[in-house]
């Protein structure tokens, strides 16, 4: 394919020039498995997984911000069917699609992380398993490893204030196999959730735990700690992690390009642009709106993955146009696997990488690469530039046509169109 020209979306050109539509997104498959999950889900956990922080602000955008963006496809490129694949770190030939760590997916079904890591792993998709999974570690991996050896599993890290709390769960994940870490950096403190707070939903229901936390340094013999969150950890203690591991470490939840900047230079291999699924910061941007600007300020050093209202194929090209290596989806994983168990995370993995592919051979690309930013425009943007009344050179006599004949031309094209 030929080179594009580095054309520039800057995040203030994907603010809303045209409102978001209102109509809920078009049925398919995810669609389907949302509804079903939300019909046999008890509803105090469907608003647990559902909810977001504050007045939901960040959490509705993060869908809009995608509906807010159109594909410019490029036409003639002879570079189809679309591959896609894509190499992460410590995940070599993976879909471009990874299932973002969220917890307590036994609430969903009682096959819990064993049924997701399973799925993932069948699907060629990283399974990011949460620190607060209702699923030890070593169990999560091997379900994932006892269908494909090689299935790439990262474990999912709030680091812990006590730097030997934090090391013994990097052991289990090393022992486990997982290749990379993932440290979630925005979460200094936990989020406040209005319908957890309304269904006084703040820990897990008897006879569940968070088994990462049983067993740690400080907590009961045999029982669990809670996950610490601290405003006062830094990058010195991402440095501190960095020495403890050989393990590749990405750091989720970025969304300023200074932090980018500074994840490159402490030697991240990767920085997930996140709000958290609009679970912390209400008055954060929508994470698509984000991506250029960490994607200009990490200029293609280290990987970089974006989650946040990935719902189709369509978002997910529209990520990586915008300088994504790879997306992640939360809440989808969730609804198939409380609809259908292992099934239904197959299913949603399934429809996006198949959907993905398709859009890509749409745009006129052969692989994740081959989409660029010149390739994502404002929605409406593009309608709008017909009508517009040609340069003063094309003119006849050189006259700028008036109103009135601007006019008669706009309303002819719109006849013959
Ligand atoms: C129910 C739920 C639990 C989550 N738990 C975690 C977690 O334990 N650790 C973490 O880093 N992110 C967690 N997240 C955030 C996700 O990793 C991800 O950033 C978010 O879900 C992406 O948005 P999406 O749900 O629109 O795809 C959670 C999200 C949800 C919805």
């Amino acid at each position: 394919m030929t080179a594009r020209p580095a054309a520039r979306l800057t995040a203030a050109d994907a603010a809303p020039a045209v409102a978001a539509p209102s109509q809920p997104p078009p049925p398919g498959v995810l669609a389907e498995l949302r509804e079903k999950a939300a019909a046999r889900l008890d509803p105090v956990h469907r608003d647990f997984y559902e909810g977001g922080a504050g007045r939901e602000t960040a959490l509705a955008d993060n869908e809009a911000a995608f509906r807010r963006l159109a594909l410019l496809p490029r036409v003639l490129t002879g570079a189809g069917p679309a591959l896609a694949a894509v190499d992460l770190p410590g995940a070599p030939g993976v879909a471009p699609v990874v299932v973002a760590p969220t917890a307590f997916h036994r609430l969903a079904h009682p096959d819990g992380e064993r049924a997701t890591a399973r799925a993932a792993a069948a699907a060629g998709a990283v399974m990011v398993t949460s620190m607060a999974s209702t699923t030890a570690v070593a169990e999560v991996a091997a379900a994932a490893h006892s269908v494909r050896p090689e299935a790439p599993v990262w474990f999912q890290l709030y680091l812990q204030p006590e730097r030997r709390v934090t090391e013994v769960l990097v052991r289990r994940a090393e022992a486990a196999g997982c290749t990379a870490l993932v440290v979630t950096a925005d979460s200094p403190v936990f989020g406040r959730r209005p319908r957890d707070d309304r269904n006084g939903f703040h820990d897990l229901p008897p006879g569940y735990a968070a088994e990462n936390m049983r067993d740690l340094p400080g907590g009961p013999p045999g029982g669990t700690r809670p996950i610490a969150m601290s405003p006062a950890l830094s990058w010195a203690d991402l440095r501190a992690l960095r020495a403890m591991t050989e393990l590749p470490v990405l750091v989720k939840g970025v969304l300023h390009p200074a932090d980018a900047r500074i994840a490159v230079d402490e030697g991240a291999a990767g920085v997930l642009v996140s709000n958290h699924g609009g679970r912390q910061l209400d008055a954060a941007p929508a994470a698509v709106d984000a991506l250029p600007a960490v994607a200009d300020a990490v200029a293609a050093r280290i990987a970089v993955l974006l989650d946040g209202g990935v719902r189709s194929g369509s978002d997910v090209v529209t990520a990586l146009a915008l300088g994504a290596n790879a997306v992640g989806v939360g809440r989808p994983v969730l609804w198939g696997l409380a609809a259908e168990g292992e099934a239904g995370v197959a299913r949603v993995l399934a429809a996006l990488r198949e959907e993905t592919a398709h859009v890509l051979t749409l745009c006129g690309a052969g692989n994740p690469a081959g989409v660029s930013r010149d390739q994502v425009v404002p929605r409406g943007a593009a309608a709008g530039l017909r009508g517009l009344p040609p340069s003063a050179d094309a003119v006849p006599g050189g006259a700028r046509p008036g109103p009135a004949a601007a006019r008669s031309r706009a309303e002819a094209a719109n006849r013959t169109n």
